[in-house]
């Protein structure tokens, strides 16, 4: 579903990424890890063509994303540290606003309750200006934006950074469960606990690079720190 084939990025005398090779596949919740300035936001951003790569390329659903600008994006969803939502306008008008702009002007009010439940966000909240909402309503607001927008793809940048634990929680589970219907999702994250807990591989990335790469299953949360500690220090 995501590709990464070679996929560098050289800033002046920097390079934020270094032939990167990565697949992320329908179901699966691939956690990349890594230290500050390890090259997470670029990989990110080479996918959703906020940024041209310097070599390589990233594919999604085997469609290049420099060469296919515009259907590549039809199946992705992005959500960032801070959701961007308008302030003055309820969930709901944000919902609605958001679909129309990806191209579905068929859902009823109905709708859009229905995508608010599947993300845990009541009905009276959804009413509610989106100035009020605490961080986990405005990221579960994101993910309903996924879900009305039907994204097979979902990138995402240190979601969960600043969401307290039961947020955070939330958050995974959500995650997991678009997962299980066939999303295929890329998180760059610091909490290595939740990418245990809800990822399926982690990739552990260093200066640009992909270090290691492992199925959650196969390890713990202590030999994960320790795995994560042994990359970044080299
Ligand atoms: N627009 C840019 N211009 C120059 N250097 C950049 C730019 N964006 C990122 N970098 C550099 O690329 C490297 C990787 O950054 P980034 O992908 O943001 O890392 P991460 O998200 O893992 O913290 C860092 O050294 C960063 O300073
Ligand atoms: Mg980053």
């Amino acid at each position: 579903m995501l590709k990464a084939v070679d996929l560098s990025k050289i800033y002046d005398d920097v390079t934020a990424l270094d032939s990167l090779n990565l697949t992320v596949s329908a179901e699966d919740v691939y956690c990349l890890l890594g230290a500050n300035g390890a090259g997470k936001t670029t990989t990110i951003n080479l996918f959703l063509n906020f940024v041209q790569p310097s070599g390589g390329n990233a594919l999604i659903k085997g469609l290049d994303v420099v060469a296919h600008p515009l259907e590549t994006k039809k199946y992705v969803a992005y959500i960032p540290e801070q959701v961007n939502l308008y302030r003055n306008l309820s969930g709901m008008e944000n919902l609605e606003y958001f679909s129309a702009l990806a191209g579905n002007k068929d859902y009823t009010k109905e709708d859009f309750f229905a995508f608010f439940d599947e993300v845990g966000l009541r009905r009276v909240d959804a009413e509610r200006r989106v100035a009020d909402y605490s961080k986990g309503m405005r990221q579960k607001v994101g993910i309903a934006v996924a879900l009305a927008k039907k994204a097979e793809v979902l990138l995402l940048d240190e979601p969960t950074s600043g969401l307290d634990p039961k947020a955070s929680n939330e958050f995974s589970r959500l995650l997991a469960k678009l997962a299980s219907h066939g999303c295929a999702i890329l998180m760059a994250t610091h909490d290595l606990f939740r990418a245990k807990e809800s990822g399926t591989k982690v990739g552990i990335m260093n200066a640009g690079r992909l270090m290691m790469e492992v199925a959650t299953e196969d390890l713990g949360h202590a030999e994960l720190e320790r795995l994560y500690l042994e990359t970044i220090e080299g």
